[in-house]
């Protein structure tokens, strides 16, 4: 299968923006984890855009390159990071505050870090109830806000002299909606956004101001965002790349590792509890139930699609899928995440499996926010606009074209992540057929 001779992509050349709603752990860890690999303090370890290879035509022909030689990509030393919270706390304060990086890493970076200062940010204590923070924009409506934070980016570009932007929400998880008559066109989310809908959270506003000015998107939290029919129509009409939902890191990374494993093997499942503590602010947000209902639909979609109940009833049918997520402030940013997997096999004996893994959540989301930052511009570059799918590898809960069930299984989607590039590039797409070495 040849895919031509690939797509026209524009040079990777000068400064591109990363804007970041959200300036917390996820953020920052992500902020002082680059300027450290640029000092060469540090190893980009986790980064597909920095590590990754692809490997292109026939297995015999040993032709593996590094993704960042095969496909033109931003270099590390031309990112900007800019961003938006509702505390005044710049980069480094945030960072020491949310308790994942060293104390060595932290004086190291302190003087870069403190150089980076939130703007302040779209909020509203509706939709991320436990935080109240001061730092915050007044506005006449939501289109008033949305224009602020246009003017925030414009001043931003100036200011760096960017070729480019990206943003990806990094902010909290906002309270549990589902998409409603305002988000079902363009037109009516503008009229809404001016008359203050309160289906329109925070979130979207700064998606809308993105998507508008042709800046691509990534929302890493599960709340809705950019997943509305709006804001897809949005980003056709303005070619702008986007995706979501939820960074795929603890917890749910192990999932779609060992669920399409178990399916391979035809093993049954009669149920999977999943249980976390976790102590940072990103728990504490999750501890209202509003918006931990947001990360529980998030976190639950995945085993039903892995498994496909309905194609293998007597396999999956009743299984018994719980996920629970329980504050508690001692851990910090260190979660630990325990499931439980009840299963069965031959004549139907049953077995269980155990995992606790005692995770890093900052660690395992800083290089997701590095790769997406970097394929959303390549994508840019690429002519790409609307969801873009082959990054689902990097979500809990992807976005696809409506009607589409999405794949959560993390090698499928490793694959057609890789099959995208090598058709941009015009390669050869691979399907590990292989019977051409047996003729
Ligand atoms: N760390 C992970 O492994 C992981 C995985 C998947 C998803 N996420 C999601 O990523 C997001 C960030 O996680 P975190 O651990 O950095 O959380 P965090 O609480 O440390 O940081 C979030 C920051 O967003 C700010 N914020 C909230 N609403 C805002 C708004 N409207 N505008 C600007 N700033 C706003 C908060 O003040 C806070 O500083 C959360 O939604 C989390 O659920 C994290």
């Amino acid at each position: 299968m040849d895919s031509g001779k690939g797509r026209d992509i524009a040079p990777a050349k000068g400064k591109v923006g990363v804007l970041l709603p959200g300036m917390g752990a996820v953020a920052t860890t992500f902020i002082a984890g680059v300027e450290a690999i640029r000092r060469g303090l540090s190893q980009p370890i986790g980064s597909l855009t920095q590590r990754g290879t692809v490997r292109l035509g026939k297995r015999t022909d040993n032709r593996s390159p590094r993704i960042g030689d095969f496909v033109p990509m931003t270099a590390l030393d031309d990112l900007v990071f800019g961003g938006w919270d509702i505390f005044e706390d710049s980069a480094y304060e945030a960072a020491r505050k949310a308790g994942v990086l060293s104390k060595e890493h932290l004086t190291a970076l302190q003087q870069f870090l403190e150089t980076i200062k939130p703007w302040p940010a779209v909020f509203d204590p509706a939709y991320v109830k436990r935080l109240h923070g001061t730092h915050v924009k007044k506005g006449k409506n939501k289109r008033d806000l949305a224009e602020q934070i246009q003017a925030d980016i414009d001043a931003f570009r100036k200011k760096h002299d960017l070729a480019r932007l990206v943003m990806i929400w990094c902010g909290s998880t906002e309270v549990f909606m589902t998409p409603s008559a305002v988000h079902g066109s363009l037109d009516a989310f503008e009229k809404g956004l001016a008359q203050n809908d309160a289906n329109i959270p925070p979130s979207m506003v700064y998606a809308y101001a993105a998507i508008k000015a042709g800046i691509p998107y990534a929302n890493g939290a599960p709340n809705l965002s950019c997943d509305v029919p709006a804001l897809m129509d949005l980003s056709k009409k303005t070619g702008t790349p986007i995706g979501g939902k939820d960074f795929k890191t603890g917890q749910t990374m192990m999932k779609t590792i060992l669920a399409p494993g178990l399916k391979a093997r035809l093993l049954g499942l009669t149920g999977w509890y999943s249980t976390n503590i976790l102590g940072n602010r990103d728990g504490e947000v999750l501890d209202d139930p509003e918006s931990f209902k947001t990360k529980e639909v998030s976190k639950l979609g995945v085993l039903e699609h892995i498994l496909q109940p309905h194609l293998y009833p007597d396999l999956y049918g009743g299984m018994h899928h719980v996920v629970r997520i329980n504050y508690y402030p001692p851990r910090g940013d260190n979660k630990e995440g325990w499931d439980n997997i009840d299963i069965f096999g031959w004549m139907g004996y049953p077995m269980q499996i155990k995992v606790d893994f005692l995770c890093r959540d900052s660690i395992l989301a800083a290089p997701i926010v590095l790769d997406l930052a970097l394929f959303l511009d390549l994508a840019a570059r690429a002519g790409m606009s609307g969801i873009q799918e082959w990054l689902s590898y990097y979500f809990k809960s992807p976005m696809t074209a409506p009607d589409l069930y999405p794949e959560h299984d993390l090698f499928i989607q490793l694959m057609k992540l890789k099959n995208t590039l090598r058709h941009l590039r015009g390669e050869e797409l691979i399907t590990h057929l292989g019977l051409e070495y047996y003729d």
